[in-house]
């Protein structure tokens, strides 16, 4: 059994906004293998998109460990957080969230000019081809349909050949055709990059190429079938 390259243990989340304190997940053990796709599943508001935020270090447990490579996100300086969210974590998003100044290449270039990588342009161009887009590198996001935004959004996710993809809903806004195209380059982003591919759904297609589902409900797992 390979070591795990990212891990959960006993994680409890609590959000304090004022109010009372709410614990909207509890006791979560998990960990994942690279080269593989884990689906949570789960009603709305189960805690999904909560679990997502603490895999990829943008938020941090109340208590328990979030671990990646053996090492806690919240024992990291900041300066080595930045490093690790930039460089070693990808996330795609329902809403795709593409920059609607820039050019198909541009948005997938621009991590990598924020983090002062060589050959920029060369990497971001592999990558459209990846997805299937170079002749869209000149467009700009809204001449883009919803499916091939979403392809140029996994291109920029993937610009630095991150360890971990984090993909909330990742299908949640395409119809089923775009759907399955962005499923099949989530499953290829774990088979030719390695990436650990960690992702929220809804859709019983998007969960159907996870080889890990966990089910999530009112903030505990439910259940975990593997495949
Ligand atoms: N920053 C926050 N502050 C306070 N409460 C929050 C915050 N983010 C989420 N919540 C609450 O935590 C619970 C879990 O939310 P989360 O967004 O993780 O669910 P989800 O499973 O992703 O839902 P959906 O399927 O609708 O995206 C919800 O009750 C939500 O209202
Ligand atoms: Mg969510």
């Amino acid at each position: 059994m390979p070591s795990p390259r990212l891990e959960l243990r006993e994680v409890s989340k609590v959000y304090r906004n004022g109010g009372q304190p709410v614990e909207v997940l509890h006791d979560i053990s998990l960990a994942a293998v690279a080269g593989t796709v884990t689906a949570l599943v789960g009603r709305s508001g189960c805690g999904k998109t909560t679990l997502l935020n603490l895999a990829g270090a943008m938020d941090f447990p109340t208590t328990g460990e979030v671990l990646i490579d053996g090492r806690a996100t919240a024992s990291l300086r900041e300066a080595e957080l930045t490093r690790l969210r930039r460089t070693r974590v990808g996330f795609v998003f329902q809403f795709f969230q593409l920059l609607p100044t820039l050019t198909a290449l541009e948005n997938v270039e621009l991590p990598l000019l924020l983090s002062r990588a060589p050959e920029a342009a060369r990497t971001a161009r592999d990558r459209l081809r990846w997805v299937d887009l170079e002749d869209k590198s000149a467009s700009l996001p809204y001449q883009l349909s919803g499916g091939q935004a979403q392809r140029v959004a996994l291109a920029r996710a993937l610009v630095h050949s991150p360890d971990i993809l984090i993909a909330d809903e990742p299908t949640g806004n395409l119809d089923t055709a775009s759907g399955d195209q962005v499923l099949a380059l989530l499953h290829q982003a774990a088979t030719d990059f390695g990436a650990t591919v960690l992702m929220a759904t809804h859709s019983a297609e998007a969960a159907a190429i996870a080889s890990v589902r966990v089910g999530l409900r009112d903030g505990r797992i439910q259940s975990i079938d593997r495949r």
